[in-house]
């Protein structure tokens, strides 16, 4: 296992290019298996989460070249495996984006049920009970979905509440339903987006992305594309955040603002001054940090995905402030952490009180899931001192080549074995 080790306090200065989004690019290519044609994608991050992805379809029987860093060809011509086994998919909760079209164009699939998660229950009973409306016969038996249908039939569902990878799943697996499916409350995340632009131009008919509502017409098979990825607004998010708290000028390239609006107005509250152009944000903050208290909620609002980063800007700030996290139960595993560097936090249910201190010590602490653990190394870089962060397998899920984007724009950070 690997630990960063960061040296604490060091303003950091430059650009970082950020990446295609991981979000984005596993239900793309879990969206391949729609396809008995070859597709092409760019802007895929290099991830632990993605090699997962890899593994899982490359098991299943899909031809995958890797063009470049960055660019994979997926050809899923021949399927000999309909099965997403729990070894992989406890590793990665989104193998679970494999189960809508695997139905759809094979009729049959065998996927594991992807159990507990640090963040909370997660459960999957959206897509289960989206597929069955779409005439799908699921037993779940011995810890694996268990999925069945001649011919999907397009279908009304309404997801409550809403659901990213619900909506994923059940937009791909109406791609080749038969007739009409209208799905209600879905997911408006640009990562949806991302995904549906694809389906259409693989052929589907799709209308309604971004919006709540959103409606597809089936029809009898996807065609060869290519596809770019968009770049990772997480990524994007975690550091602007990083610029903030260092009182650094950063320059985020291939960042897309209209992704970031609400996180952005946040973070000028707080007092970053943010300009923005068509293919990058640039950051400088100077002054102190004004605390900034929000909610969590779907896209476009704060995602709960950045809301331990900015925890860490609170626990920064001048006063006092409160986090409420509405989407996941348990997503507050970071603030053990961040109390043991110096943070003053109190938990109260899904809400967390934070009062902010003037300074951060270093300690070895440990990456508990995969958001929790960029908040560690926000923490690290602020730090009076040697933090170690132990367990980065988390980090390397969802951030590319994190120790050495920070490296390069000033950040003392050495990646060790533990
Ligand atoms: C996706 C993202 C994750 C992000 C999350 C919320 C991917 C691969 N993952 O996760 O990074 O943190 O969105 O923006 O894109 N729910 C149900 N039943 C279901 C499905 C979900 O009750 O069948 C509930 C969940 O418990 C949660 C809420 O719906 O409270 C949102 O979950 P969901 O949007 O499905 O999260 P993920 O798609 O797993």
């Amino acid at each position: 296992m690997q630990k960063l080790r960061i040296n604490g306090r060091y303003s950091l200065n430059g650009e970082v290019n950020i990446s295609g989004s991981k979000n984005a690019a596993l239900p793309i290519m879990a969206a391949c298996l729609l396809c008995s044609e070859e597709v092409a994608l760019d802007n895929i991050p290099a991830l632990r989460d993605i090699n997962t992805m890899i593994r899982l379809i490359t098991y299943m029987g899909v031809e995958i070249s890797k063009t470049s860093d960055n660019t994979l060809k997926i050809n899923a011509h021949r399927i000999k495996e309909k099965f997403a086994p729990y070894d992989l998919v406890k590793t990665m909760r989104a193998s679970i984006l494999v189960l809508g079209p695997l139905l759809a164009r094979f009729g049959e699939a065998v996927v594991s049920l992807p159990g507990g998660c640090a963040i909370g229950a997660r459960p999957v009973n959206l897509h289960i009970e989206g597929l069955k409306a779409m005439g799908a016969e699921i037993d779940l038996k011995n810890g694996y979905i268990h999925a069945k249908a001649r011919q999907l039939k397009g279908c009304e569902f309404s997801f409550k509440p809403v659901s990213v990878t619900g909506t994923a799943n059940l937009m791909m697996a109406a791609c080749l339903a038969e007739g009409a499916t209208i799905l209600n409350n879905c997911a408006k995340e640009p990562e949806i987006v991302n995904l549906g632009e694809f389906l259409i131009s693989m052929g589907a008919n799709i209308n309604g992305l971004g919006s709540d509502q959103i409606l597809i017409e089936g029809v009898d098979k996807l065609e060869a594309t290519t596809c770019r990825v968009i770049p990772d607004r997480i990524e994007a998010a975690t550091f602007l955040i990083a610029a903030l708290i260092t009182k650094s000028n950063l320059t985020l390239n291939g960042a897309l603002a209209e992704h970031l609006k609400e996180p952005m107005n946040l973070l000028k509250e707080a007092g970053a001054s943010i300009s923005v152009a068509e293919d990058f944000i640039e950051v400088t903050s100077l002054n102190e940090i004004i605390p900034v208290s929000f909610t969590t909620s779907p896209y476009p609002g704060i995602p709960t995905d950045i809301q331990a980063q900015l925890m860490v800007l609170n626990v920064l700030a001048q006063g006092e402030s409160s986090i409420e996290e509405t989407i996941f139960e348990n997503r507050f595993m970071h603030v053990l952490e961040l109390q043991r560097m110096g943070a003053n936090i109190e938990l109260q249910s899904n809400v967390a009180k934070i009062k902010g201190v003037n300074q951060l010590q270093s300690a070895q602490v440990m990456a508990t899931d995969l958001r929790a653990s960029a908040a560690l190394v926000l923490a690290a870089l602020v730090a009076h001192g040697e933090t170690e962060i132990d367990r980065i397998y988390h980090i390397d899920r969802g951030y590319e080549n994190i120790d050495k984007k920070l490296s390069l724009i000033g950040a003392q950070v050495e990646r060790i074995e533990s």
